[in-house]
């Protein structure tokens, strides 16, 4: 990957669609501030300085379907580097990166990082890809909004640009081998085997989280059966 750096920009993401819509690929934009970062679902997403927000420029050639998969890769990647240094992190479905998400403490998981997938296509033709990642690194407790975690509190500052190689790296070899990204992904969720509730933006699922499936729908042992969840914002209940 080629890196552009930016001290401060709006949204690693807006930066990086330009580029993407231009025909770039491979490319990555990294900022060390975002003053309007994006979360899903419409929600801002706060960016001080010393986190790592950055937007990769992917290939997009694969069909619209899978794309669900490159988010989990994402997520896959970014729990490698925090495992890299020391950080036992793990995933919610679909793309959130949590510590301490271990459904006997009455405290719920914090979240240490987000990713941000967009795209532009049809059914076969992803005419350009983009990976959002934002990762809380070295960012003291008080810049954190509630509910977040930061790798600097969970064991002090680290190499922002190696761990970001680590991201880049690994998410390079699981986009490639893309038959093991859903493996990679269960081993290191905490979403499976949870009672949780999934709001789809239509109805409310609660029920068991049993498995994920291709190309990263959860499935959702219900009372009424087993439901397949292609997308939504899922809670841990406990
Ligand atoms: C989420 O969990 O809601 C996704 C958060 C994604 C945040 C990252 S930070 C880098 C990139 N630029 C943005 O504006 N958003 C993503």
């Amino acid at each position: 990957y080629t890196v552009e750096y930016h001290d401060s920009i709006g949204s690693t993401n807006d930066r990086a669609r330009e580029l993407a819509v231009d025909g770039d690929r491979d490319i990555v934009v990294v900022a060390d501030e975002q003053t309007g970062g994006r979360g899903r679902l419409e929600r801002s997403w706060d960016s001080p300085p010393g986190g790592i927000w950055a937007s990769a420029v992917l290939d997009p050639s694969l069909p619209a379907a899978h794309v669900p998969l490159v988010t989990l890769a994402a997520g896959v990647a970014v729990v490698d580097a925090c495992r890299a240094v020391g950080v036992e992190a793990t995933l919610k479905w679909p793309n959130d990166v949590l510590v301490g998400d271990d459904p006997d403490s009455d405290r719920g998981g914090q979240k240490l990082a987000g990713i941000l997938t967009e795209m532009e296509g049809e059914a076969d033709r992803v005419s350009w890809l983009l990976v959002g990642i934002g990762l809380n690194a070295n960012i003291a407790r008080e810049a954190l909004p509630d509910g977040a975690a930061s790798l600097q509190e969970q064991g002090g500052d680290v190499d922002r640009r190696a761990v970001l190689q680590t991201i880049l790296e690994s998410l390079s070899t699981l986009v490639a081998a893309p038959d093991t990204i859903i493996e990679q992904w269960r081993a290191y969720s905490s979403t499976l085997g949870r009672a949780v509730r999934v709001d789809t933006g239509r109805e409310q699922i609660e029920g068991r989280a049993v498995d994920v499936q291709f190309p990263g729908a959860l499935v959702v042992d219900t009372d009424s059966g087993e439901e397949v969840v292609h997308a939504g914002d899922c809670e841990h209940l406990r």
